[in-house]
């Protein structure tokens, strides 16, 4: 994998670069819908590729760890082959999965041994076999093990915490460096910034991974419940000290204003479940502001979801339609409604780029947030 920064916006910091992989190019700014299970959730792959535009996707290890499990994501051949999605692929490496589990895991210097979510069966895992089951999972970038501490928490836990992830960073390292990808090509293995919301621990934090010189490096930790003013401080001072030439990505971040406002401080890649997941509770981003599809407000509005993305769903469905499927709990409103977000989110850094290349970004995005943003 490598990078290519193209333009930094004379606005801001927002830049314009581009990532190749052995699976194709990605366009940064870029928004990576998440597909947990190998699947984005009611979404055909046939439509991530040709409304949606999506340019890589996410896995998650633990997920597919869990299930279908090694043995037979090795026997397709890896994720790209067992389903047959043939871009880009990232994966994160479980650490932020098994942090949620809270009362069903327990972490020591080793690895964190769990309990799965699925049947209730115990399971190890090491920044070792992480990166030995990113091996066989197959995506082209790959997590390092971390741990993500919750928020709030004490400096004493933060920083404990953060000398465990650097350790377990150079294990993960190492495994990376003395192995090789079992499907002919190659994977990068992106380090994650820890601290909470400690300067001096981010700092370190930061230092430390620049100085490994990996091909991407993420910023994790954060929209763990932190105001968003700390989130966009400590994104900033971070960014400021990770390597230009190399991408940035915000782990989990977050809503279309949080992304445009970490673009504006120098982050390339974004993944997070809101578009997904909101939109299968009837929550719907749109170019023209934000819409509760199961509002009686909807019932006899016949336009269409989102006239100027338009297409074959946004500019095809109607309000009114979208929320009887909704009301009515049939299992094509998720689908309409995921495509929708999914294609907003899609358009939304398509754009982002177009105005960092004119060199207007930061202007366009003080125009663009509250009409976007706003409840319709
Ligand atoms: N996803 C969102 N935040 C995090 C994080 O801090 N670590 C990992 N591994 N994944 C994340």
């Amino acid at each position: 994998m490598t990078f290519e920064l193209l333009h930094t916006d004379s606005s801001c910091k927002a830049r314009l670069g581009r990532i190749y992989t052995d699976h194709g190019t990605i366009e940064t700014p870029i928004f990576m819908p998440v597909g947990t299970a190998g699947t984005v959730k009611a979404v055909h792959f046939r439509e991530l590729h040709k409304d949606i535009q999506a340019e890589i996707i996410l896995g998650n290890t633990y997920h597919l760890y869990l299930r279908p499990g090694l043995e037979i994501l090795q026997n397709a051949g890896g994720l790209h082959k067992f389903g047959g999605w043939n871009k880009p692929i990232l994966t994160d490496s479980g650490g932020y999965q098994v942090y949620s589990l809270a009362e069903n895991r327990k972490i020591t210097d080793e690895g964190v041994k769990f309990k799965s979510h699925i049947d209730g069966s115990y399971h190890f895992f090491t920044p070792e076999n992480v990166m030995d089951i990113q091996r066989v999972i197959g995506a082209d970038i790959i997590m390092a093990f971390d741990e993500c501490p919750p928020y709030p928490c004490e400096y004493s836990y933060a920083k404990k915490s953060l000398m465990l992830t650097h350790k377990w960073l150079k294990r993960c390292c190492e495994r990376v460096d003395n192995t090789t990808g079992l499907y002919g090509y190659s994977q990068a293995l992106f380090p994650i910034v820890q601290g909470g919301v400690f300067k001096d621990l981010r700092q370190e934090s930061a230092e430390f991974i620049a100085s490994l010189k990996r091909e991407g490096n993420a910023i994790g930790g954060l929209a763990v419940g932190e105001p968003a003013e700390k989130m966009y401080e400590i994104t900033e001072f971070v960014c400021d000290i990770l390597p230009a030439d190399k991408p940035r990505y915000l782990m989990g971040v977050g809503t279309p204003a949080n992304i445009l406002e970490s673009i504006a401080l120098g982050v390339d890649m974004f993944d997070c479940v809101m578009p997904t997941r909101n939109a299968r509770n009837g929550m719907l981003f749109t170019t023209q502001g934000i819409i509760n599809i199961r509002n009686e407000k909807w019932k006899n509005d016949f336009s269409p979801i989102d006239e100027v993305l338009g297409g074959e769903v946004s500019g095809f469905y109607t309000k009114a339609y979208l929320r009887h499927l909704m009301i009515s709990k049939e299992i094509l409103a998720s689908q309409i409604a995921s495509i929708q977000n999914l294609r907003f989110y899609l358009w939304l850094v398509r754009e982002a780029r177009k105005h960092i290349a004119e060199n207007n970004f930061l202007q366009w995005k003080n125009k663009i947030i509250p009409q976007i943003m706003q409840k319709l």
